[in-house]
């Protein structure tokens, strides 16, 4: 063994015992006759000590030292004059009485501390130096704490992980699929799996009706901050459950993970909101409920004909009421104006009111209204003397509710109203089974194919698909889309009927779909499930901006990963091979 004790388990207790630790050299400091060195590994730092009069030829070693050497060290725990008290070991340090290079190190290319110097390119590509850094270590160390608590809670349940092929066919999550060419069936590829859908599906017809699996999913779309073309999800399905057995299990699950990872313990149930009340109350799917500040809608009958001709025009007026920020100067409110405008958001712009300390209300459309109207308009959002009222119109109701919801975030944001140490959950419930798509003129689905209608709604399929709700539902966390499932069609007929809604021609189901449908004659269970984003999950409980920092070896925000360059050109021989040509763009 190179090592009896590791960088962060000394104590004053020890204090007198012979040890001896590895690690790499963090820093090293000299003062007087005496040299300092900081060796850290995983799981601290403790410090050494080198002292040039009792042991000159040592010291002079431990001078030479460079950072990020690796090194072993002898010698006797000794409690510190000078404590440290932002280190767990800084009461003690090391008296080396030997030291031993185990590797040389070339000078990284940024520091190794909480506070580098490395911007974020650099520090991908020197992934493995970034990844000796403390914080991304804990994100990693965190993230398996999580798996191990998931396999515990879902084990205890008597779920059971069961892997699923990587190399399939297209499963329809909505993203583009990863390919990869066969060379053993020329021009013919398999995909990889956006998610194991259908194989989790299958288990259940075999009988396995308690299945997870913590699993690597692919998916060919573009990039953001909590989205990475290949991603982890915690995936799992039970049979013989109907929607509620399945919230409340995984409800179970989130409440054990807050518990045993951060602490936290939730006694009441999550709430649930339908999916059109989170689309009317916040603008969105995902609501952050941290904190209120709803929607509330103003009828266009009361702030029409007076003049004003954007309310004239508008099909939807709304707003949301902003607690005690009426005393938001006029450049504040431009500047919310201005980001509301921008063109990713497109609204036309901003409409302020303020209540004044005596009930009146001062608004920007003040020559249009009479003050009863803005009165009137001033209880819609039930609105006090100190708040801001802030509205937007457009034609397109949903439009506008979700530039609504995106200037929520932002007022939310700038009130400090969304603490990271803070948590609420919430159930989105009752999705619509289908999505209209104006470009394609064709219904999708809005979670996935194998998702059950409503068994009242079933009867509207044929007269009004759109109408028809559907048995999904999604875990939402701090405005983040944690989770999402649905209770599944277990019918081959009307799975049938789905893919025909989608736009599958029968021939073309069963061409890719006939595995399921065949499945499912053969005595399939009610059945239905979910699957959380594990990236996501660690990233929340870790107050992180972006799910990268989670992630030991993630790609860049164009899909590449910079450390070994991928992805990359393949050999001519290659793809001769794989019966491959390249066209040249
Ligand atoms: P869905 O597509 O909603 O459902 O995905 C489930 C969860 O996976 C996470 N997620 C992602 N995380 C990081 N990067 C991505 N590109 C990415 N895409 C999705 C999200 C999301 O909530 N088969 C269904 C589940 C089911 O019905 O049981 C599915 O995959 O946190």
């Amino acid at each position: 063994m190179y090592r009896t004790k590791t960088c962060g388990e000394l104590r004053v207790a020890n204090v007198g015992a012979n040890v001896t630790l590895a690690g790499w050299v963090q820093r090293v400091r000299r003062m007087g006759g005496m040299t300092f060195v900081d060796l850290r590994d995983r799981y601290g730092i403790t410090q050494l000590v080198f002292n040039q009069d009792k042991d000159a030829i040592l010291c002079d070693k431990a001078n030479k030292l460079g950072r990020e050497f690796v090194i072993q060290a002898v010698g006797i725990v000794g409690e510190r004059s000078n404590k440290n008290v932002h280190i767990p070991t800084g009461d003690i340090e090391i008296i080396v009485s030997e030291m031993l290079v185990l590797n040389s190190a070339a000078t990284p290319p940024f520091t190794i501390e909480d506070d580098t110097d490395g911007g974020d390119d650099l520090r991908m590509k020197f992934r493995y130096l970034d990844l000796r850094r403390q914080l991304v270590r804990a994100n990693l160390e965190l993230r398996h704490r999580m798996t191990a608590e998931v396999r515990n809670y879902l084990g205890g349940e008597g779920f059971i992980e069961v892997e699923t092929p990587m190399l399939i066919s297209s499963t329809p999550e909505g993203a583009r699929d990863f390919v990869v060419p066969s060379r053993m069936n020329p021009g013919q590829f398999y995909a990889l799996p956006q998610s194991p859908q259908t194989f989790k599906q299958l288990l259940m017809v075999s009988g396995f009706d308690r299945y997870f699996q913590i699993v690597k999913c692919f998916r060919d779309e573009d990039l953001r901050a909590d989205r990475q073309p290949e991603f982890t999800q915690i995936d799992c399905e039970m049979s013989f459950v109907q929607q509620d057995d399945v919230l409340c299990m995984f409800e179970g699950m989130t409440k054990h993970l807050f518990s045993s990872l951060l602490n936290i313990e939730f006694s009441e149930p999550f709430p649930r909101m339908t999916w059109a009340d989170a689309m009317k109350f916040y603008g969105c799917d995902k609501p952050d409920i941290r904190f209120g500040m709803r929607i509330a809608e103003v009828p266009p009958e009361l702030v029409r004909g007076h003049g004003f001709a954007p309310f004239d025009g508008a099909e939807y007026v709304g707003g949301i009421c902003v607690e005690g920020a009426a005393g938001y100067t006029r450049k504040q409110i431009d500047g919310l104006a201005d980001f509301v405008k921008r063109p990713q958001i497109g609204a036309k712009g901003l409409i302020y009111a303020r209540v004044e300390a005596d009930g009146s209300v001062k608004s920007s459309v003040d020559k249009f209204y009479s003050a009863d109207i803005l009165l009137r308009i001033k209880d819609l959002f039930g609105a006090r003397p100190g708040d801001l009222i802030l509205i937007l119109y457009g034609d397109d109701a949903m439009k506008t509710r979700k530039q609504l919801s995106e200037l929520r975030l932002e007022m939310g944001g700038q009130l400090g109203l969304r603490d990271k140490n803070s948590f609420a959950c919430l159930w989105v419930v009752d999705f619509p089974l289908l999505e209209w798509s104006e470009a394609d003129g064709r219904y999708y689905a809005m979670h996935h194919p194998f998702t059950s209608p409503k068994p009242e709604d079933i009867h509207l399929l044929d007269s009004d698909p759109g109408a028809v709700s559907a048995n999904a539902y999604d875990m939402v966390i701090n405005g983040v889309e944690v989770g999402g499932g649905s209770i599944r069609i277990h019918d081959s007929d009307l799975q049938q009927k789905m893919f025909r809604m989608l736009g599958f021609s029968d021939d073309q189901a069963l061409a890719r779909f006939g595995f399921l449908t065949n499945a499912f004659k053969y005595g399939a269970p009610p059945h239905g499930g979910i699957a959380y984003g594990l990236d996501r999950f660690v990233s929340l409980f870790a107050g992180l901006d972006s799910i990268r920092d989670c992630i030991a070896f993630p790609k860049n925000t164009s899909g590449r990963d910079v450390m070994i360059d991928a992805p990359s050109a393949i050999d001519a021989s290659q793809l001769e091979e794989l019966h491959l040509s390249i066209t040249a763009k």
